[in-house]
């Protein structure tokens, strides 16, 4: 029997409709959809951003993956989480996995895939680029990220301060993921280095509870929630 495909499907950063045709198609088409299980017994964001786009008959397959550093549990779940999604293909069934935001950026995608290959190395993996974060955040500030030969640096998360500073000394342009739990000491350097009012942090880009913060200089501290990502223009003013 064939095997089923494995397609990993961005499905963009919140709005519904920022996923493409193909990604689209593929998602319609495919008898089971899965998707990082939510927290809390609420869905997950990939499954809230895809909801209207799926049928009755699709089998829906929340996949756990915990949110700790602890790589024995992570592997632990990337593995039955491969097996989950292995029962389908082995069967013929292709398998939607989708993603918030793009599929290559920072995905637990990624892992997911490498697991299910190195388990089972017959299987068929398919990704479906779409767009991300940071590249959503510009369009809603209406502004490019991106000009002429800046250099542009994306930090995935800051794990010290240093590295912010030396990247500061280097970038253009600096787009931080993961900014809710290290705001406040990104602003302390970003406010000794005099570049608050250069600086936007947005919430939750394209959805509708999106917000957006420009100008910094009064906000040492904002309580922001995990989809949240700040942009600074270190040698341009933002608006
Ligand atoms: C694990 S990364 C996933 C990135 C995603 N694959 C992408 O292409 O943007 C999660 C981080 O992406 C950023 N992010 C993703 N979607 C966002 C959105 N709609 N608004 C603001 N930040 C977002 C946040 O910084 C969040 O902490």
């Amino acid at each position: 029997m064939q095997l089923g495909t494995l397609y990993g499907i961005s499905v963009g950063p919140g709005d519904p409709e920022l996923i493409t045709l193909k990604g689209l198609r593929i998602l319609k088409e495919a008898p089971v959809v899965a998707f990082p299980a939510g927290i809390h017994s609420k869905p997950g964001i990939a499954q809230s951003i895809v909801e209207q786009w799926l049928n009755k008959y699709q089998v829906q397959l929340p996949l756990n993956f915990p949110y700790v550093q602890d790589q024995v549990t992570l592997t632990q779940a990337w593995q039955k989480a491969a097996e989950q999604v292995w029962q389908y293909l082995q069967l013929g069934q292709d398998v939607a996995f989708v993603c918030e935001g793009d599929i290559s950026f920072y995905s637990t995608f990624t892992y997911l895939a490498e697991i299910l290959q190195q388990l089972h190395p017959e299987s068929l993996v398919q990704r479906i680029p779409g767009v991300c974060s940071p590249l959503a955040t510009a369009s809603v500030l209406g502004e490019p990220l991106t000009v002429r030969s800046d250099r542009l640096v994306v930090l995935p998360a800051l794990y010290n301060v240093e590295e912010l500073e030396t990247i500061l000394d280097w970038a253009d342009v600096v787009v931080l993921m993961k900014v809710s739990s290290v705001y406040p000491q990104i602003w302390k350097v970003l406010q000794r280095r005099q570049l608050l009012k250069n600086t936007v942090v947005v919430e939750r880009a394209t959805l509708p509870e999106q917000v957006i913060y420009a100008d910094l200089r009064d906000r040492p501290t904002l309580k922001l929630p995990y989809f949240s990502l700040l942009i600074v223009k270190v040698t341009q003013s933002i608006r």
